[in-house]
């Protein structure tokens, strides 16, 4: 073995409710922004992705034997409370019973508590920007955590407000699909400010535990090193990589953001007193997705907007990907992983990290009873090795959960993205155990590459 891993190191693979779980209606599941969304013409439905609310047991019969010890999943707020603030019992028996049936076999679980589906009993009263959401979300925290607290000790409250912020309220691609950037804006501090009091809640709710949040980064890069180049760049880079993990850290929105958002009028009202100090509320851990890095260019016109999700971050564009790519068009660069993992290091001293999701989208298909994904085995192994050389480099890495465990339901791309270790026949929801998830499990056997 060349590359061993800390001892203790967490290994894990993740899942989300929206991506697996299917049975939207059933034990009286309200409906969420996802399944309003893609009942939209031409969108597929999370109905019934891997079936997992069904078949969870067989899932997990699976990660048993991976032998892979840690489970990051998400609970569906609108399973747990279908109007966001009534609490549905069958909704919260079904968490219940599948983290009992994770610790029979062994497996640590990991809550995320938001990923990406809210109530849309919610949404119709403004979402998410609507502060009121930020109470209601640390009052489903405490249900949840009132149910499972006894047993999860790892605790996310939201996975990627980024996405939910600016995609979902500002070019409007993911659920609720509203494009308005001055509310994308105040839906991100809402969420930030929902997350400052999901911990809180947490932590008043005893235990023993640790509470995270998990941001996706991406590294930005640039063809040119001049001025122009570095500031395009930088703007993208704040927005992207500190808007959200700047205040988290107690340090506010990064002024020169502010500057750069100032004109869209609505961040800075929407900062009431006292918010940054609920918000910085120390964290145990901080979850890292990385995928792939990004391509800044400046455009010549400083006033014109750019072609990210906030179109009003002006004087800037992302470019295109380059080099080799996923089926989802995403540029693999395990350096920028590394390079990702040490600036966290320096930036965010003493805090704890984990990869909460890394992985990659290849077409695969089943021959004779397997899939040979060399692709996906490659992409692991790159990344884990660029995980292993920013540890080496003194970045404290706790953990890496792998994204996924099953082929799911890619969000707005439906079932065309296939990220998981065991392959899904959405037809028959026959499993079939990948090459890459024979490899990931013998790395984690190892605990080295
Ligand atoms: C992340 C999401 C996750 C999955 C991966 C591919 O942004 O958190 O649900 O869709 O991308």
């Amino acid at each position: 073995m060349k590359r061993g891993f800390p001892a203790g190191f967490r290994w894990g693979t993740a899942t989300a409710a929206y991506q697996i779980e299917g049975s939207t209606t059933a034990d009286g599941r309200g409906p969420s922004i996802w399944d309003t969304f893609t009942a939209r013409p031409g969108l597929a439905s999370g109905d019934p992705a891997c079936d997992h609310y069904r078949r969870y047991r067989e899932d997990i019969g699976l990660l048993s034997d991976l032998g892979v010890p840690y489970y990051r999943f998400s609970v569906a707020w609108s399973r747990v409370m279908p109007d966001g603030r009534t609490v549905e019992p069958r909704g919260t028996a079904f968490y219940d019973r599948l983290v009992d049936t994770l610790l029979d076999h062994g497996i640590t679980p990991m809550v995320t508590l938001y990923h990406w589906d809210l109530p849309e009993a919610l949404q119709a009263e403004g979402g998410w920007p609507n502060r009121a959401l930020a109470d209601l979300f640390a009052e489903y925290a405490l249900t949840v955590h009132k149910v499972l607290g006894d047993r999860v000790r790892q605790w996310t409250t939201i996975n990627e407000p980024f996405c939910a912020a600016f995609i979902g309220y500002g070019n409007g691609e993911h659920a609720p699909g509203i494009r308005d950037e001055g509310a994308a804006l105040v839906a991100g501090h809402n969420l930030l400010l929902a997350h400052g009091k999901a911990t809180q809640a947490l932590r008043s709710g005893g235990g023993e535990q640790e509470v995270s949040i998990v941001l996706n980064f991406a590294p930005v890069l640039t063809d040119v090193d001049d001025a122009a180049h570095r500031e395009a760049a930088r703007k993208f880079d704040f927005l992207h990589n500190r808007f959200f993990l700047d205040p988290l850290l107690g340090r506010g929105y990064p002024p020169e953001l502010l500057a750069d958002l100032a004109h869209l009028g609505t961040l800075e009202p929407a900062i009431a007193d006292g918010d940054l100090e609920i918000i910085a509320q120390p964290l145990d851990v901080l979850g890292v997705n990385y995928y792939a890095p990004a391509r800044a260019v400046p455009l010549e016109d400083p006033e014109a907007d750019s072609n990210c999700p906030l179109p009003g971050l002006r004087g800037m564009d992302v470019q295109p990907p380059r080099g080799e790519l996923t089926s989802l068009g995403w540029e693999q660069r395990p350096e920028c992983l590394t390079g990702l993992l040490l600036w966290l290091h320096e930036h965010c001293p003493g805090l704890p990290l984990v990869i909460a999701e890394n992985g990659a989208a290849f077409e695969d298909e089943v021959v004779d009873g397997r899939v040979h994904d060399e692709k996906r085995v490659r992409y692991f192994a790159e990344h884990l090795a660029a995980v292993h050389d920013a540890i080496e480099r003194g970045a404290d890495v706790r953990g890496y959960m792998a994204w996924s465990l099953l082929d799911n339901f890619e969000w707005a791309k439906g079932y065309t993205q296939r990220f998981g270790l065991v392959h899904v026949d959405f037809e028959t929801q026959e499993r079939v155990l990948k090459d890459s998830a024979r490899f990931y499990a013998d790395v984690v056997a190892r605990n080295g590459l």
